[in-house]
């Protein structure tokens, strides 16, 4: 831990196309951010579960609340930021609503606001990252009450197709809102996010739509004025053949039909030319997906951000019962880089 901390956390963004792993690598940097002695937030904004399973702690809730500590000195907490929420909030502090936001809300105001208005929703929901991350406050044990509550924020965020616009509010509120508090509050979180304390982490798998759907997130956020921090290649397979192997299965030569029956013979299995045939059918399918994860990788390497590699889990993530998160998710944790969790300047 640095002593005289910044007055704002360091904010990472995690994005990454669908199913690739946004939640397991959040979860998997907040974790190691956390043993590593820090104060983390780990904020979700997709209304969707699965940290609690993966790292064995309470369900993320519309309020910020611890979920673990550890000896370390580290503090996790969770929130799952609402957008029906946060515009009640914001309408009760910037008009003085007080309760009447609370009738708003029930005759249906909000539903109108967040759904027809998507820039406005993610100024809400970029507007509560932004405040957590720069809260200041006293901490245990004294020290200068302009001290940052979190030393990070980790977002688990919107996939790679929705993430430029998510984070530039501002660009997206502009034709709404050309003056008044949501443009004014629109124009600070982009700046904020902006800042080199914010970093964008895209995961991908060594696939060709997630490939491509990666780089061109780290082009487009970018061009927009974000840090894109990393790529990360998640769910890596060691390799299970040889290169020699992969050569021979390329070649498909009859030697090869003959050598594999050959060694089976040895090995005392029955064979017969279909099993023979079904075998080698899987080989040449298995060299395609290595072939086809290099050319991925390949592709990846031509991108001007780290590219750090994540390993396949195969036994799972999720943490046994009354555990900060299990084996599998320690071993995800083991695995990053310091690239990764010391990217946000
Ligand atoms: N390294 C890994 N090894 C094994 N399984 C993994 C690994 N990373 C992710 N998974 C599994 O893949 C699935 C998708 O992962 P995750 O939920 O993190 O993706 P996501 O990008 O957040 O998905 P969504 O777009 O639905 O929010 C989960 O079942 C998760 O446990
Ligand atoms: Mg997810």
């Amino acid at each position: 831990m640095t002593s005289g901390r910044d007055s704002r956390a360091r904010l990472h963004v995690v994005t990454g196309k669908g199913g690739t792993g946004k939640t397991t690598v959040s979860g998997a940097l907040a974790l190691a951010l956390t043993m590593a002695g820090q104060r983390v937030l780990l904020v979700e904004v997709e209304g969707r579960q699965g940290i609690a399973a993966l790292l064995g702690t309470a369900e993320l809730g519309a309020q910020e609340q611890v979920l673990a500590t550890t000896d370390t000195g580290g503090r996790l907490s969770g929130l799952a930021v609402d957008a029906r929420a946060s515009l009640v909030e914001y309408l009760a502090t910037n008009y003085r609503l007080g309760r009447t936001a609370g009738v708003l809300d029930r005759i249906g105001a909000v539903e109108f606001a967040t759904s027809i208005a998507p820039g406005v929703r993610d100024v809400l929901l970029t507007g509560k990252v932004y405040e957590a991350a720069r809260r200041t406050g006293r901490h245990a044990g004294s020290g200068p009450s302009t001290e940052s509550v979190y030393d990070a924020v980790v977002l688990d965020a919107p996939p790679t197709g929705r993430i430029t616009p998510f984070l530039a509010v501002n660009r997206e509120v502009g034709h709404l809102a050309t003056r008044g508090p949501i443009r004014g509050q629109a124009e600070t979180i982009t700046h904020f996010l902006q800042d080199r304390r914010t970093v964008v982490h895209v995961v991908t798998l060594l696939e060709e739509m997630p490939v491509r759907e990666a780089i061109e997130a780290v082009a487009e956020l970018t061009a927009a004025g974000f840090h894109v921090g990393s790529v990360v290649v998640n769910r890596e397979r060691d390799p299970i053949v040889t290169p020699g192997h992969l050569r021979r299965v390329r070649a498909g030569t009859d030697a090869l039909v003959a050598s594999v029956a050959a060694d089976l013979d040895a090995a005392g299995v029955a064979t017969s030319s279909e099993l023979v045939t079904a075998l080698l059918a899987e080989a040449v399918d298995h060299t395609a997906r290595v072939d086809l994860e290099s050319e991925q990788a390949a592709l990846l390497e031509e991108v001007d951000v780290p590219v750090v590699h994540l390993p396949e889990i195969p036994e799972g993530l999720d943490a046994p019962d009354g555990e900060l998160g299990g084996a599998g998710l320690r071993r995800l944790v083991e695995s990053l880089p310091t690239e990764v969790t010391e990217a946000a300047g």
